[in-house]
């Protein structure tokens, strides 16, 4: 089976790459390499894919490989995935998760591609209060440029499914955590600055609620969706590990044994959302799927990564900055 994956140098794209190889689908990526884009992520399997250096949003270059490798499957995972990036340069959001899903919604269409994985977000369904959490039926209200975005992307492939047919599948995947996540989310940050002895900055009260879900575990339920989902349908991909952002720096910190000072409160990130939490009830009964690694393992495992990456991770913080201190120029 031929597997065309969008993003596949990303965080969760990487993980997914690796995966299908081992379960042993044909795989083609595509990737622009942007900022969050790596190759190393992928070089264990460099020999066993076909890599194309293309943007989603030029339709002439993807055209050509689609053309070239004629997939069967599109996973699409492609995307700019910062909140804060978002809501400082929102158009790259509208140019890659819409215009970018759009093309490849036209060129599946075109080639007649069996199957579409369309990777959406849980933050499509806005926030939640301490109580309750999101179906797959919830409606879409979401609050920054970045959800926004992706809630288009999510309705354009569906709109595709009710229209033309084609075989679109909508994961919702809540926050992912694990090893090679780029240190600008919200835990390779606090490690990245534990370990380096810095202030970590938590927005607002710290009280915030985010359901963390392992990357390994994430992949496993996009290809087993991809195996066994059914077009047109949704499917929540979450954990039901539910953490306050300071009960995680916490953890983070007493795992690394540093000082709980370290912790710095800054000002909210506007439009902040107060909670997700999805029921994953769908996935578990069809699909067969639920997640296997805890929170407790998940960021031990994860913590201990990034300290033996440390030249990664910190080669990365340094390209960070150069991107903070031009945005901070611009003001
Ligand atoms: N990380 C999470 O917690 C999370 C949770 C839910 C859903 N998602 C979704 O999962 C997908 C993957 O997320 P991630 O965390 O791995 O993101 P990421 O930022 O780590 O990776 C995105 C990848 O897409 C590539 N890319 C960006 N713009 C592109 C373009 N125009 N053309 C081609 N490639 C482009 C980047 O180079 C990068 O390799 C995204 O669609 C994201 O919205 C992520």
């Amino acid at each position: 089976m031929k597997l065309l994956i969008t993003g596949g140098a990303g965080f969760i794209g990487s993980e997914v790459v690796r995966r299908a190889i081992k379960n042993g689908f044909h795989v083609a990526v595509v990737d622009n390499l942007s900022y969050a884009g790596d190759l190393e992520r992928i070089s264990g399997v460099k020999e066993k894919i076909i890599f194309y250096r293309v943007d989603i949003s030029q339709r002439d270059a993807l055209h050509s490989v689609f053309k070239k490798e004629t997939p069967e499957i599109v996973i699409h995972l492609a995307a700019e995935s910062h909140v804060d990036r978002s809501i400082i340069e929102p158009q790259a959001f509208l140019h890659t998760n819409v215009m970018g899903t759009f093309n490849l919604l036209e060129l599946s269409k075109e080639f007649r591609i069996k199957r579409f994985i369309n990777v959406s977000t849980d933050e499509v369904y806005g926030e939640l209060g301490e109580e309750g959490y999101f179906t797959e039926e919830s409606p879409l209200r979401p609050s920054s440029p970045y959800s926004a975005s992706k809630a288009s992307q999510d309705m354009l492939g569906r709109a595709y499914w009710r229209t033309y047919g084609l075989a679109v599948i909508t994961v919702r995947p809540s926050n992912n955590y694990g090893p090679w996540q780029y240190p600008e989310k919200l835990i390779p940050v606090v490690i990245a600055k534990a370990l380096n002895n810095e202030r970590i900055p938590v927005y607002g009260d710290g009280r915030n609620m985010r359901e963390w879900l392992y990357v390994e575990d994430c992949a496993e339920a996009i290809l087993m969706i991809t195996e066994k989902g059914k077009p047109g349908d949704i499917y929540n991909i979450g954990s039901n590990e539910e953490r306050r952002n300071i009960d995680v720096v916490r953890e983070i910190l007493r795992i690394i044994n540093k000082p709980e000072d370290l912790i710095e409160f800054v000002k909210d990130r506007p439009g902040h959302d107060f909670r997700y939490c999805m029921s994953i009830e769908k996935i578990k009964k069809e699909i067969g799927w639920s997640p296997k690694t805890g929170f407790k393992e998940g960021i031990e495992r994860t913590v201990r990564w990034y300290m033996a990456n440390m030249e990664w991770l910190n080669a990365k913080i340094n390209t960070l900055r150069q991107y903070w201190q031009r945005v901070y120029k611009k003001d």
